[in-house]
């Protein structure tokens, strides 16, 4: 039986999530449980009994903005005082019990692999003990937990089908705030599936860290990403499908033809190449070359030619020298990735960079250097839209544009936002537009058909 942490009084949850996908995911994983222990989900504040901050530790940036926010959280707890808050997530499992720091307040610390625990550590920490769990686990996946869903509108969301990672890339922490990789019951991802569809929702993206490494034994018959794809794709073949993310070193041509094979499956790769530099490569640990990545965005191009392709970039890693900054920006030109997110370096403490190699980049140098970057990316982005100029793309419409309660907004199936006048249109619903307009972060078009 679960744990009633509110008897008579309606208590509220607030949950603030900060880093990615997964962990938006997670924070509906939390408001699954904490729904069942009785708390209602609240979008205010000023109203929670309840505030979580679902943290990210990726860069040191991240961070920091987490403790700027437990600062002026405190300004709330010093006029409700029963209010209690916790930290979870990925900052918690790196920083721990340092989160119960004198300035910092906080009651509560869980790391990605306790959420379950929550309900106990409210309890305890409603009696004033130091309320913390940041064990990982071998086989938590939250298999059976329907995740409660946050977002307002039911358009587009996200089904987990891992957790963890095992590249251990040098410059990250991944591996280290959320564990080892496993790969999350196939039927279970199934009825979720279902269940979103059943909820109205019209597309779900499928997560994980390396979604290609996916491997679930089925009662001794083995499960790899492309199959679950399939799977997934032909039980709700109405759904719009997208995957994130994929690892270059293992992303295989099967992939490639199941995404031709299921009209549903959008025709995106997010295959984040980090440097464009054979030699920084090795150094971030990433098992492939640059001519590696060249050659799966080759079969990319040959076997999904509509596909869109974005990656992440990282400027100025350990030892980085002008030549393989260069040569970022040459693969950049190569490749022309419809979209980049792009970061400079930041050391994580614990992580094997941190241990082998010095930070030696200056900050002005990688400034300049990300700079290049996020200019060539502009560019190049803004080609890759104007070349889409005069084409019709099936677009699901996902709600009201922000300049204008006139036009609507919606992606195509390369990931690529859409303003259009709404016409007759309806959230929720597909339509054709042919594109009249670009820039280098959205396509304007209007209605056809
Ligand atoms: N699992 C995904 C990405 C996870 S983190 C993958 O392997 O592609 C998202 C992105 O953050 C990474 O792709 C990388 O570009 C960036 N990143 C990770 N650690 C970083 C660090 N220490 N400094 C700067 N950027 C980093
Ligand atoms: Fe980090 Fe590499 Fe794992 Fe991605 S694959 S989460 S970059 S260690
Ligand atoms: Fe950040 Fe953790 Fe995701 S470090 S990027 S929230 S896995």
């Amino acid at each position: 039986m679960q744990k009633s942490y509110t008897k008579n009084m309606k208590q509220h949850v607030y949950i603030e999530t900060y880093g990615c996908q997964m962990n938006i995911n997670d924070s509906e994983v939390v408001a699954s449980i904490l729904h069942d222990t009785g708390f209602e989900y609240t979008t205010d504040i000023q109203q929670a009994d309840l505030i979580l901050l679902n943290t990210c530790s990726i860069r040191d940036h991240a961070e920091n903005r987490v403790f700027q926010r437990l600062h002026d959280i405190k300004k709330i707890r010093r006029q409700k005082k029963h209010v209690l808050i916790g930290v979870i997530g990925c900052m918690a499992e790196r920083l721990r019990d340092q989160l119960f720091g004198h300035d910092i307040k906080t009651d509560i610390v869980a790391g990605p692999d306790s959420y379950r625990n929550l309900p106990e550590l409210l309890l305890d920490a409603q009696s004033h003990k130091q309320a913390i769990n940041v064990k990982l686990s071998r086989t938590e996946t939250y298999k059976e937990i329907i995740p409660y869903r946050i977002d307002g509108v039911q358009i587009s969301t996200f089904v987990s089908i891992m957790r963890g990672c095992n590249n251990f890339c040098t410059y990250c922490i991944v591996p280290y705030t959320r564990g080892r990789e496993r790969s999350r019951d196939v039927q279970s991802i199934l009825n979720e599936v279902l269940d979103t569809v059943k909820k109205g929702y019209k597309e779900i993206t499928l997560l994980g860290q390396n979604v290609n490494s996916y491997n679930y034994d089925d009662n001794g018959s083995r499960i790899l990403f492309p199959d679950l794809l399939r799977r997934v794709a032909r039980l709700v073949p109405d759904t719009r499908i997208r995957f994130s993310t994929s690892h270059p070193k293992d992303m295989d041509d099967e992939l490639l033809h199941v995404m031709t094979e299921c009209d549903n499956v959008c025709k995106w790769v997010h295959l984040p190449v980090q440097s464009g530099s054979s030699s920084v490569l090795k150094r971030m640990g990433r098992t492939y070359d640059r001519e590696w990545y060249l050659q799966r965005v080759a079969a990319i191009r040959k076997i999904v030619p509509e596909a869109s392709i974005t990656s992440d970039i990282i400027a100025g890693f350990s030892g980085e020298t002008e030549e393989e900054h260069q040569e970022t920006l040459s693969l950049m030109k190569e490749v022309g990735f419809d979209l980049s997110y792009m970061f400079k370096y930041s050391e994580r403490p614990g992580t094997i960079a941190a241990r082998d190699f010095e930070d030696d980049v200056p900050e002005n140098v990688k400034t300049r250097r990300l700079n290049e970057i996020i200019t060539l990316q502009k560019k190049i982005s803004a080609e890759c839209y104007e070349n889409d100029k005069g084409k019709d793309f099936v677009v699901l419409v996902e709600g009201v544009s922000k300049k204008s309660d006139q036009e609507l907004k919606g992606r195509n199936s390369q990931n690529k936002t859409i303003i259009f006048p709404r016409k007759h249109a309806k959230i929720g619903e597909y339509v054709t537009v042919r594109i009249t307009k670009t820039n280098s972060a959205t396509l304007k078009g209007e209605i056809v058909g």
